[in-house]
C-alpha cells in the first residue's frame, strides 16, 4: 500500500505554512513569516498576524504544490492547526482548510499544534518508538510529555507554571536591548559569552519545590533576576556584557530543561526521548541534552533547527500518523480552539 499523500496547514501564530509530505518523506515546506511587522512592536500583534496569514496563505499553497511537484487531486487528506494559538490566526488556517477539502472533495483533520511540533521529528528519523518522553518548547508552550502513540496517546507529565522557555528568551531579549523574536539572537550571542560569568537561578529545582513541581518549570524568577542584574549594572554606570549575560541565562535554561526531561525519562522508565518547538532549534540545549541523554542512556532524537519553528510540514506529519492509525476525519464545522490542550491531538 502506497503511503498516504497530506498536506498540512498553520497559522497558529505568525508564521503561515503549507507543508506536503508521503508517509514520513518531506516534499514541501513553504513558510512565509510575519515576523518582521512585530519588531517594533516587540512581539506578536494578533491583528496584523491574522491579516498577513490571508494574504500570505495561496500564494504559500501555490509554492507548496509546485514545489512538492503535485497535483491537489492526489491528496489523501487535508491537516490543519485547530489549536491551540491565536484565535484570529487559527481561523485563518481553519478556513483555508476547510474550503480547500471541500473543494476538492478530500477529508479534513483538525490537529494539535503542539503534538505538531513533536511529529514533525519523524520527518527526519522516522516513526517513532514509544513510549518516548517529548520535551515541548515553544514560545507559548514549555512541557514534558509522555507519548506513549504519537497519533492516540500523548499525557502532559509537566509544564511551565509561568513563562514559556521561548517567552523568557524574547523577554530576556528585550531587556537587552536584542530584537524579537529573542531566541535565536540570544543563541548567537551566548556563543561568544561565558555561561558562568553570572550563576541565575534554576526554577523549581530546590528539595521543597520537588515534591509538587518535580517536572514543571517556572522561568519568570529568572526573567526577573535577569532584569534586576542588568538595571543595577546600569545604575552603577557600568557597560552590559550583553554576551555574557546571554550565555548565563541560556546556560540557566537549558540546565534545568535537560536536567527534568532526563529525571522525566528515568522516572517513567522510558529510554527514548525527543524534543520539538521553536526553542529546540537552540545549539546550546541540543547539544546539553544530548549530552545528558547519552550519559543517562537515553536515546536522543532532534530534529533539524529548521523545522523545530512553525511550519506547515509539521502539521501534516502529525496528520499522517493520525491518517495511519485510522482516525475519524474532522467535521466541516470544527472551530478553532486556542487553549486546546496537548492531550487532544485530533479535533
Ligand atoms: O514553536 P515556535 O516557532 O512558535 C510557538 O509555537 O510559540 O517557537 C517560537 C519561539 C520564540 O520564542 C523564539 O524566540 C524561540 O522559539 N526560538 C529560539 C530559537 N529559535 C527560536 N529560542 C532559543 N534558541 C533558538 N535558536
Ligand atoms: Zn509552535
Amino acid at each position: 500500500m502506497t503511503e498516504p499523500l497530506i498536506l498540512g496547514i498553520e497559522s497558529s501564530c505568525d508564521e503561515t505554512g503549507v507543508g506536503i509530505v508521503r508517509g514520513n518523506t518531506l516534499l514541501a515546506n513553504e513558510v512565509a513569516s510575519s515576523v518582521e511587522q512585530h519588531v517594533r512592536f516587540g512581539g506578536v500583534v494578533p491583528e496584523v498576524a491574522s491579516r498577513a496569514h490571508l494574504e500570505a496563505m495561496v500564494p504559500a499553497l501555490q509554492r507548496a504544490v509546485q514545489k512538492a511537484g503535485i497535483d491537489l487531486s492526489d491528496l489523501d487528506g487535508i491537516g490543519v492547526t485547530a489549536g491551540p494559538g491565536l484565535m484570529g490566526a487559527l481561523v485563518v488556517g481553519l478556513s483555508s482548510a476547510k474550503t480547500l477539502a471541500s473543494y476538492l472533495n478530500k477529508p479534513l483533520y483538525g490537529v494539535n499544534h503542539l503534538a505538531g511540533h513533536v511529529a514533525v521529528d519523524l520527518l527526519d528519523h522516522g516513526d517513532l518508538p514509544t513510549p518516548s518522553i517529548a520535551l515541548l518548547v515553544s514560545g507559548g508552550h514549555t512541557s514534558l510529555l509522555l507519548v506513549e502513540d504519537m497519533a492516540t496517546s500523548i499525557t502532559e507529565i509537566g509544564s511551565t507554571i509561568d513563562d514559556a522557555a521561548g517567552e523568557a528568551y524574547d523577554k530576556v531579549a528585550r531587556v537587552l536591548g536584542l530584537p524579537y523574536p529573542g531566541g535565536p539572537v540570544i543563541d548567537r550571542a551566548a556563543a561568544e559569552g561565558d555561561p558562568t560569568a553570572i550563576r541565575f537561578p534554576r526554577g523549581l529545582t530546590a528539595r521543597h519545590d520537588m515534591a509538587e513541581h518535580r517536572f514543571d518549570f517556572s522561568f519568570s524568577g529568572l526573567k526577573t533576576a535577569v532584569s534586576r542584574w542588568v538595571e543595577a549594572r546600569r545604575r552603577d554606570g557600568l557597560d552590559i556584557p550583553i554576551n555574557d549575560v546571554a550565555a548565563s541565562f541560556q546556560e540557566a535554561v537549558c540546565d534545568v530543561l535537560t536536567a527534568k526531561a532526563v529525571d522525566a525519562a528515568q522516572h517513567y522508565g522510558v529510554t527514548n526521548m525527543l524534543i520539538g518547538g521553536g526553542v529546540a532549534a537552540n545549539s546550546r540545549l541540543r547539544a546539553l541534552l544530548e549530552e545528558r541523554a547519552s550519559a543517562a542512556g537515553i536515546e536522543l532524537r532532534r530534529p533539524r533547527p529548521g523545522l523545530c519553528t512553525d511550519n506547515g510540514a509539521m502539521i501534516a506529519a502529525l496528520t499522517t500518523q493520525v491518517v495511519r492509525a485510522g482516525g475519524r476525519p474532522s467535521s466541516m464545522d470544527i472551530g478553532a480552539d486556542s487553549g486546546l490542550p496537548v492531550s487532544t491531538i485530533l479535533v
